[in-house]
């Protein structure tokens, strides 16, 4: 069973990625699904955010981006991301869809489900 077909498999829509400390300071870790690899954030201030790892712009890979404060720059082309909502930082428009998280005795909870809000889903 791969992990896309793993999570599929899951009861609830609510899924356990990994601790704070498993995903590098200004880093992220990629959750794959059927439907989307999303990005699991970790600022400096050990916030965790998750948005769809396909910049709004041309589909970059949020993912291997570098965090700055609560944003995330595109590798390939710059475009800042604001991880809380998904928006572009103006001028540029668009966004990348918005994942819940929380965390819990240090574990981080991913919904699969995306906000609404967001064309990019
Ligand atoms: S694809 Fe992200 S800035 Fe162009």
């Amino acid at each position: 069973m791969n992990q896309a077909e793993k999570i599929m498999a899951e009861d609830s829509d609510w899924i356990e990625v990994g601790k704070v400390e498993d995903i590098p300071p200004l880093g992220a870790r990629v959750v794959r699904t059927a439907e989307y690899d999303i990005a699991v954030f970790r600022t400096a201030e050990d916030k965790i955010f998750a948005l769809r790892d396909k910049c709004p712009h041309k589909g970059g890979p949020l993912s291997q981006g570098i965090v700055h404060g609560d944003r995330v720059a595109c590798p390939l082309h710059d475009w800042k991301i604001h991880l809380d909502s998904g928006d572009a930082v103006a001028p540029d428009e668009g966004c990348a869809a918005r994942f819940p998280v929380k965390v819990e005795g240090g574990v981080i909870q991913l919904s699969l489900t995306p906000d609404e809000g967001c064309p990019n889903q």
